[in-house]
């Protein structure tokens, strides 16, 4: 199971870098436009950074556009994965991708028909959105067992990365339905260390260690 960081943040992700857990960073546009920089440097800041996948997204919405950002941006660092959204056009660049190894994550995922083409064009990461589904009533993480059911039935190679993820729990059930990563914001990570059982039997070992008089 492999944890990505689901965020533009450059301080963020050099934090999240230095906990030694970290195998990847997700972007998205509303993620990059909340930092104000310039796209390119920032990815490129990123891949320096993080030495696992970075998934830079495409703004066009056309075949050609998408292709010809796409390639733009996989000239900024070997670790650059293109995400494209899931439409026909974006199907289209991602089978063209698939034929060259470009590697590519395809975004925006909420049915399992969608995942099976997104399979089928041979893509490296589906991003199955497990809290926007939560927010219409809908059950997330249903979609990420039927997906891992249908590419374990089939072995199709493309990773399962479960995105929109908005608490722990998001994350361990991720794990449990077999999921090959997960991708979270900063927050819920660090929300990833804490147990108030571990709080207070460290407090309680060290007020145990300070007041035994042999030790000191
Ligand atoms: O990166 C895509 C995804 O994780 C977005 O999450 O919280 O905006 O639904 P959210």
């Amino acid at each position: 199971m492999k944890l990505f960081i689901d965020t533009a943040n450059v301080s963020e992700i050099t934090e999240a870098a230095s906990w030694g857990i970290l195998d990847g960073v997700t972007t998205n546009p509303s993620l990059v436009a909340k930092e104000g920089r310039s796209y390119r440097n920032l990815v490129a800041e990123i891949c320096q950074i993080v030495p696992g996948p970075v998934s830079a997204e495409v703004i066009a919405t056309d075949a050609d556009g998408m292709e010809r950002e796409g390639r733009e941006l996989a000239t900024i660092a070997e670790n650059v994965v293109i995400k494209l959204p899931i439409t026909r056009d974006g199907i289209k660049v991602c089978a063209r991708f698939a034929e060259e190894g470009i590697p590519t994550n395809l975004t925006l995922c909420f049915s399992p028909a969608q995942a099976l083409l997104v399979a089928k064009a041979g893509a490296t990461y589906v991003s199955p959105f497990v809290g926007r589904l939560d927010d219409i009533g809908q059950d997330g993480m249903q979609l990420i067992r039927e997906i891992v059911q249908i590419y374990d039935a089939y072995e199709f190679p493309t990773q399962v990365l479960v995105a929109s993820v908005r608490h722990p729990q998001h994350v361990v059930e991720s794990t449990l339905a077999g999921a090959d990563v997960a991708t979270v914001p900063f927050k819920i990570l660090e929300q990833l260390f804490h147990h108030p059982l571990t709080d207070i039997g460290l407090q309680r070992f060290l007020a145990d260690y300070r007041a035994a008089k042999d030790v000191h």
